[in-house]
């Protein structure tokens, strides 16, 4: 072969190959395309949704177990001297200056306030030393969103106003016990700064200071003759109310899961080694602000997509990401984010409807609704989504819904038993009967929550656990410290 014919032949074998791989990296990319977003979605039958779902919000036992040993660890190291470790617990363990735990024989005639959600409570109640506590009234007023995001006075002047309105006697000065459910630095019964704003709270002005000298100032602008003397969180308020009632030494733990969720307990003030002067003898409780577990890491926590937009979309950011799992102000979201994804895919309709797109408008309140719902063809859940703007429902697509409220408030359930199980350990009463005491709307109105809880805590080994419902608990809790503290 001459050089021209050489040249000829490596030209075409070269235009072979050429084509061979165009044409074969045509085939291979068009076998590569993935299929539309969309199209994708609705080939997903309802079936394999609900299985998406339940797969998305399963808490193994495994999983279990790995929460509570690591809450375990961050009890430990919230206790620990401040300083001492080169890493801060997410759970802030903190004392709460109550080392009294009731005997239910104390009695007094007390005024308590109570603001920790979107309702402020004062009531005047009546300890009878029989551990009951009679309420003579209560009054309850709304929070604005505007009073929520205002200024400390708005807020505090609000609170005094709320004050005023029960106080019988404005001649001597009157004691009140003031359960306020945020995360607060307390060096004594009667003062405590707060740390962090939660649940969707951004007043400005308090973040830093103490709560009995805003409020103390609130009275002395409208002339009201008060004095705040216990101021505790509402979790601290359900433990001493429940143990009040019951008048036994049972009762080591109290449970909020409510707007928020929040757990304290009693501790060996021997191990409360932060605390200054370190004490040997006694017992403290302790408001721990379990609220807070795996943030800012999220890495024990298994977050789905949905939790990280809720995170994401909240105005504490990076904060509370176990309480945005697991309380009331956000299950409805996390429902409302996977309602969002259906419509987009076409296996919900009304994409684009306003209980689906804004932010919040889809309460925790209808999916204890649609829970409730046994009917055959769910037509309860038919109702309230006609109510709320939903209408015209089908039947796959209200079972989907029901399942998937399911499935989050089941986790909702099993994270909170892993976290009952981490506080029975610390206490070391596995063995033995623990009443735990537990108020809130989520705990109380939720269909099968407890019996969810219970169940988690069983699989866990801790049979024991015994959940009580302690109705009102924080703010009679509050009237509860009044009476024990200033003894
Ligand atoms: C707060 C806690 C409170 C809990 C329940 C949380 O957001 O940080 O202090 O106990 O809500 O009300």
């Amino acid at each position: 072969m001459d050089r021209f014919t050489d040249r000829k032949v490596l030209v075409g074998i070269a235009a072979a190959v050429v084509l061979l791989g165009a044409s074969s990296l045509w085939f291979n990319r068009r076998k590569r395309i993935p299929p539309k977003k969309t199209s994708l979605k609705t080939q997903l039958s309802y079936e394999q949704a609900i299985k998406n779902f339940q797969e998305a919000f399963l808490v193994s036992k495994e999983h279990m177990l790995l929460i509570k040993q690591s809450m375990e660890d961050e009890f430990k190291l919230g206790l620990s001297k401040v300083g001492e470790n080169d890493r801060k617990s997410s759970i802030k363990m903190l004392p709460s200056y109550v080392d009294v735990i009731p005997s239910g024989k104390e009695m007094g005639v007390m005024y308590a306030l109570d603001i920790g959600g979107t309702n402020i409570r004062t009531l005047k109640c009546e300890l009878d030393g029989y551990g009951n506590i009679k309420s003579i009234f209560i009054r309850k007023r709304f929070v604005s969103d505007e009073l929520q995001k205002g200024s400390a006075e708005q807020l505090f002047d609000f609170i005094a106003a709320c004050v005023s309105d029960i106080l019988d006697d404005v001649t001597e000065e009157n004691k009140i016990g003031f359960t306020f459910s945020f995360p607060m630095d307390q060096s004594s019964i009667d003062s405590g700064v707060l740390i962090k704003w939660t649940k969707g709270y951004t007043t400005s002005g308090v973040e830093g200071n103490d709560i009995v000298h805003l409020l103390s100032e609130a009275f002395r602008r409208a002339g009201i003759n008060a004095k705040i003397t216990a101021l505790i969180n509402d979790t601290v308020g359900t433990l001493i109310a429940s143990a009040y009632e019951v008048a036994d030494h049972n009762t080591m733990a109290g449970v909020i899961l409510g707007t928020g969720t929040n757990a304290c307990y009693v501790e060996q003030k021997a191990n409360i080694l932060k605390l200054e002067p370190q004490v040997e003898e006694g017992v403290m409780i302790i408001n721990t602000e379990w609220g807070n577990f795996d943030s800012p890491e999220y890495n024990v926590l298994r977050p789905t997509q949905y939790d990280i937009v809720v995170d994401k979309n909240s105005p504490n950011y990076s904060s509370q990401h176990f309480e945005k799992m697991v309380s009331g102000m956000y299950l409805g979201e996390i429902v409302r984010l996977a309602l969002l994804e259906l419509s987009q895919s076409k296996l919900f309709s009304h994409n684009g409807a306003p209980p689906i797109i804004t932010p919040h408008m889809f309460g925790t309140a209808y999916l204890s609704e649609i829970q409730r719902d046994d009917t055959p063809k769910l037509e309860n859940v038919e109702a309230l989504m006609n109510r709320i703007g939903l209408p015209n429902t089908t039947y796959d697509e209200r079972r989907l819904l029901k399942e998937l409220c399911h499935a989050v408030a089941l986790r909702s359930a099993r994270l909170v038993a892993s976290a009952i199980a981490a506080i029975v350990d610390r206490v070391g009463k596995k063995e033995t009967e623990c009443v735990v005491a537990v108020d809130g709307s989520l705990y109380e109105h939720y269909p099968g929550y407890g019996d969810n809880i219970q169940e988690g805590l069983r699989e866990l080994g801790f049979e024991h656990v015994i959940l009580r419902l302690t109705k009102d608990g924080s703010g009679n809790g509050a009237a509860v410290a009044a009476c024990v503290m200033s003894k």
